[in-house]
């Protein structure tokens, strides 16, 4: 029997004609995350060289796709003990493991939202996100997570995302004191 692989390729080619029909944010996601679920499922479909950290690194985000249409497809590689705080996106995501697990924390903004500076945050859940699943990312509504490798291995993730990271202004925010740091992706490991 011939097994069909789904290749990267055809998942940029499947989501890219999804993102240009401009569906709403529902429909958007139940396809998408069809696309995303066959894509991880056939490990072989990343390359190599974006599956492991970057060369002297415990982590390694690379591109392997942006369009004009604002599409763009990361994989992303959280080595052992790997560790990011709360943060937001600022664009719809689907985030889809690969290889291993990741422990992701979801929080929910308390606050009426209208300081730039100051939030207060409330843990919503705590998933063990595994090879094959995909957890999605809702501007506004359900987009500010932590993500630990609490593993000896490292994971691998596909992230989807509707817009450019690089230059996009976005959150972190500091559980403790509240305050909020403003930042923006500059670059990728492989660019
Ligand atoms: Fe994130």
């Amino acid at each position: 029997m011939t097994t069909v692989k789904y290749a990267l390729d055809e998942f940029i080619y499947d989501m890219s004609r999804l993102v240009d029909e401009q569906p709403d944010q529902g429909t958007l996601f139940d396809r998408g995350s069809i696309y995303l679920e066959r894509l991880i499922n056939n490990a072989s479909a990343i390359p190599q060289e974006y599956s492991v950290p970057a060369v002297g690194k415990n982590h390694g985000t690379y591109l392997l796709h942006y369009g004009d249409n604002g599409l763009l497809v990361t994989s992303v590689v959280w080595g052992p003990g790997d560790h990011i705080g709360p943060h937001d996106h600022r664009t719809w995501g689907m985030i889809g493991v690969v290889g291993n697990g990741i422990t992701e924390t979801r929080f929910r903004r308390m606050d009426d939202g209208e300081r730039d500076d100051y939030a207060v945050l409330e843990r919503d859940r705590v998933n063990l996100v595994k090879p094959g699943d995909v957890s999605l990312l809702i501007p506004d509504v359900d987009e500010i997570h932590q993500m630990d490798n609490h593993t000896d291995r490292p994971t691998v993730e596909i992230h989807v995302y509707g817009n450019d990271l690089r230059g996009l202004e976005r959150s972190s925010y500091d559980l403790e004191s509240g305050a909020i740091k403003h930042f923006a992706t500059t670059r990728f490991s492989n660019c």
